[in-house]
């Protein structure tokens, strides 16, 4: 019988994120042990995640922490993660976690699974995966950032990501991405490019065309390539949703000078896929083009077309793409969804239909490493979570660690592989 930890305080407070946004952070204490889980927070939500805060905003999130989740939660059982997710559900009471807010049922529900690993002195990472051995997730990181995670001049699609598809370990893993995104850096001031800054997850920010950019980075991935013996691939997420104009039914691309129907948006996409050999694309078209994401997928060779807006972490929207066979992978974000439980199963099912799970950050970050726990605990071939910063670099340590960890306990099957 696993030791029990019972809950003694939840207590919530309001703190910053990496963007320098509120955000709520909550301790929850079994006797002599504390956690700690603030939740990270988008910029770019899909309609169709839960409500992050309740209307009144992380004031009330707080308010309704003291009042509404610590005397429930109090005295129940951490290890018992189904029950204290099913309490989240029941105290808030809506399908969308209008009251209480998706960014407090994540912070609960990560510091119960965190505490009851720390009260049985077992890493989160091997608690989520039971006694089967671990692959260590390969990190996809942002090495240019546009959209909705930048300002002023800058690219039209999102987010411009490195995968090192052939590294042999986390931290070789790490810096094959960081010298990628040294590699760009260095490319673009050579050839006189505006470089702006970075952008919200730690991508640079440049002035330039879609086709500019990707030549940009597919220079430095090949760099890199030489120099490491790592192969470093390129993917990207359009993040089609801040692209797309629902009352005229276009894609505009304003630094492109572009506005694209949906069959050019497609077109478009295959002819990025064609020339850059992408082996990653998430969120190619708009978040309701479930049937659009199909055809696409199915003209996309062995490219992953990742739904992120598109499925939410949800599993209703997983059977939605299912039914039509619009996706081949899946990004994770478990507070679009709310609960671990809610996410761990969008994640079995996701994984039973042979989609390549994503564990990912948001752009709002924080300082911890629990996002490499559960990705890698819940198998995630990927961990979507940039390259520097610290918020950033966090996760990518922990991966280092929890490789260490479970070398030591002979329960480490290597890195993970991607189809490419
Ligand atoms: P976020 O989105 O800004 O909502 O975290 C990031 C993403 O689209 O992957
Ligand atoms: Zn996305």
């Amino acid at each position: 019988m696993p030791v029990p930890a019972k809950i003694s305080g939840v207590r919530a407070r309001r703190i910053l994120d990496s963007r320098g946004e509120s955000t709520v952070e909550v301790d929850v204490a079994s006797k002599g042990v504390m956690v700690r889980v603030a939740a990270p927070s988008g910029k770019s939500r899909g309609k169709w995640e839960v409500q992050p805060f309740p209307d009144g905003g992380v004031d009330e999130a707080v308010e309704r922490v003291r009042e509404l989740v610590a005397p429930e939660l109090s005295g129940m059982n951490a290890d018992r993660q189904q029950q204290i997710d099913e309490k989240l559900h029941e105290i808030d009471g809506t399908e969308r976690f209008i009251r209480i807010g998706g960014n407090t049922a994540y912070a609960v529900s990560v510091a119960a699974a965190l505490l009851a690993s720390m009260v049985q002195k077992i890493p989160l990472y091997r608690k989520l995966a039971g006694s089967t051995k671990v692959r260590i997730s390969l990190p996809l990181g942002n090495v240019v950032g546009g959209g909705a995670h930048a300002k002023g001049k800058r690219t039209d699609i999102q987010e411009f990501l490195v995968v090192p598809t052939s590294s042999s370990s986390a931290l070789q893993a790490a810096e094959a991405n960081t010298r990628t995104h040294a590699e760009i850096a260095r490319l673009a001031i050579e050839k006189g490019s505006a470089m702006i800054g970075k952008g919200d997850e730690g991508g640079w920010v440049v002035d330039m065309t879609t086709e500019q950019t990707l030549d940009l980075i597919t220079n430095a991935c090949q760099t890199v390539s030489l120099t490491t013996g790592v192969d470093v691939r390129v993917g990207l997420d359009v993040a089609a949703s801040s692209l797309w104009d629902e009352r005229e039914r276009v894609y505009i691309y304003k630094r492109d000078g572009k506005r694209l129907s949906e069959g050019e948006q497609m077109d478009f996409m295959l002819s990025l896929i064609d020339r850059y050999k992408l082996v990653y694309l998430e969120d190619p078209l708009h978040e309701d083009a479930f049937e659009a994401f199909a055809e696409l997928r199915k003209k996309a060779g062995s490219t992953l077309i990742c739904g992120d807006d598109l499925l939410v972490t949800n599993t209703a929207r997983i059977n939605q793409s299912l039914k039509y066979g619009s996706a081949n992978a899946m990004i994770v974000k478990t507070n679009q969804v709310g609960t671990l439980s809610d996410s761990r199963r969008a994640v079995e099912k996701a994984q039973s239909a042979g989609y390549v799970t994503v564990m990912s950050h948001r752009s709002g970050e924080v300082c911890s490493g629990e996002l490499a726990q559960i990705a890698v605990g819940l198998s995630c071939p990927m961990i979507k979570c940039g390259v520097v910063g610290g918020e950033r670099v966090s996760k990518l340590n922990e991966l280092i660690r929890i490789e260490e960890d479970a070398e030591k306990r002979k329960a480490l099957a290597g890195m993970a592989r991607i189809p490419s």
